[in-house]
């Protein structure tokens, strides 16, 4: 049965939360960031180890940042504000408001180019691609062609706008009950067709063949670092939903059905793109390069390949959207809880605000691809410092918020709402959470700053 929305919103059931929340995670992250990363470090052996990264460290922390969201009901400054009240962790909320900021705006371009590749596919323009330089080439001439990458960027932008300015219930709720199984169904269909074309198998081998002598600390803080990106961790957008939460639902049980969902999904994307790739004899490419230029080549070899390329940039830009939703409704939800906004005036002028700030990433593939710092252009440093430096860092800190200073007699008291037969039944899985959250997740991220920042290099 619906539940009434009294005063602030809130998701209209558990699953909706769950949906909404998956949505926000399962991203451009889970499609083309993991199947490459595992298949180039390790195969099985960095599965087992990013699945103990995940329970190590993304559940105790998913579980912290819904909870300070569910328990405040405000967005990260608010929470912070209600819980602590000191400067430094305001602060810390308003770092996660920034990132929002900033990692939609270069998120938003590379989803931009999803929904213009649905086009390219629909147009049959993958068709006379023999090899993947020739898709390669056919990239580079619509990413320096400034109308169709501001474009496409723009077009996507105004549609994550609309999903967040119908609210929570009406647009944010209905769009991933209504995506996320689309999603499924796609990728599903994808995996299936990927398996059963003939050498499919190497695809297979590739992905999961283990290979421990991969596995060393480089490997390991790979897999730390992209357990938090794809959670969607360290910048409150967790917060952010849970703070639409009801205290009737359980968060342990709702985090561990959101990592499932993210993990299995990620898996699929891995087994349908590299048994796809392999099958049609073509060499995985790394980053955008695997998705843009081979992916499409292994489109204009396979059986049915005009078909199922639509279907894959459809799935790929349902993905990034319901992930871009999440970013902006961080930063819409400060602009309402703390300055009093209407939802729809955030929504507007926010998203025109993240639109310009995007601008130069966008034009990082064209007229400003000379400009360099630190030899990264304008989109790869943002990317840098908001997913490598600030999403650690946030999560570290709330990490240490919710073991050391919220009070855990409190937070203990928070998180029983709606989990009482956890609490009565399995006491130690909430002992094992406590000694997680509190000694292993905060060292563990602590070293995967490092090791962004430059500084294990130094020392090692
Ligand atoms: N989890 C998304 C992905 O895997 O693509 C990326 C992301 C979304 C990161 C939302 C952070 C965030 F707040």
């Amino acid at each position: 049965m619906a539940r009434p929305n009294t005063g602030r919103e809130q998701w209209s059931s558990k699953i909706g939360f769950i949906l909404a929340a998956a949505g926000s995670a399962i991203g451009l992250g889970n499609i083309w960031k993991f199947p490459y990363i595992a298949g180039e470090n390790g195969g099985a052996s960095f599965i087992f180890v990013y699945l103990i990264c995940i329970a190590v460290i993304g559940l105790p922390v998913l579980i912290a940042e819904i909870l300070i969201g569910r328990s405040t009901q405000r967005n990260p400054v608010g929470a912070f504000r209600k819980l602590s009240g000191s400067k430094f962790w305001i602060g810390v909320g308003g770092m996660g408001v920034v990132s929002g900021f900033l990692i939609l705006s270069f998120y938003a371009v590379i989803a931009g180019w999803a929904i213009g590749y649905i086009v390219e596919a629909v147009a049959g323009n993958f068709a006379h691609y023999d090899t993947g330089a020739s898709a390669a080439l056919h990239f580079q001439s619509l990413v320096t062609n400034i109308p169709w990458d501001v474009g496409y960027f723009t077009l996507f932008m105004i549609i994550t706008m609309l999903f967040v300015f119908l609210g929570i219930r009406k647009g944010i709720e209905r769009g991933s009950k209504i995506m996320m199984p689309i999603l499924l169904v796609l990728l599903i269909v994808l995996m299936i067709r990927g398996i059963t074309l003939d050498g499919s198998e190497k695809g297979i081998e590739f992905l999961l063949h283990p290979d421990w002598s991969k596995i060393n600390a480089q490997a390991i803080l790979i897999a730390l670092g992209h357990a938090f990106f794809t959670l969607s961790l360290g910048m409150g957008a967790m917060l952010t939903y849970g703070s639409y939460m009801s205290k009737k639902d359980s968060i342990p049980s709702a985090a561990l059905q959101i990592i499932i969902l993210d993990t299995v999904i990620a898996l699929i994307a891995g087994v349908a793109i590299f048994t796809s790739v392999f099958a049609v004899g073509l060499d995985p490419a790394a980053g955008p390069g695997l998705i843009f230029h081979t992916i499409p080549a292994v489109f204009a070899k396979m059986p049915g390949g005009y078909f199922f390329s639509i279907l894959f940039f459809i799935l790929l830009s349902i993905a990034a959207l319901t992930s871009a939703i999440s970013l902006l409704e961080v930063v819409v939800a400060y602009f309402v809880d703390e300055l009093g906004w209407k939802r729809k005036k955030a929504v507007l002028i926010l998203g025109f605000v993240v639109f310009l700030l995007g601008l130069p990433s966008a034009l990082s593939f064209n007229v400003l691809s000379d400009f360099t710092l630190f030899g990264k252009n304008f989109f790869d440093l943002v990317d840098f410092f908001a997913s490598n430096i600030l999403l650690p860092l946030g999560g570290l800190l709330i990490a240490i918020f919710v073991g050391y200073v919220w009070g855990f007699s409190k937070v203990l008291a928070s998180l029983r709402e709606g989990a009482e037969n956890l609490f009565d039944d399995y006491p130690y899985i909430i002992s094992t959470w406590k000694f997680f959250l509190k000694y292993l997740s905060p060292v563990l991220i602590f070293i995967v700053l490092l090791r962004s920042l430059g500084i294990l290099d130094l020392i090692f």
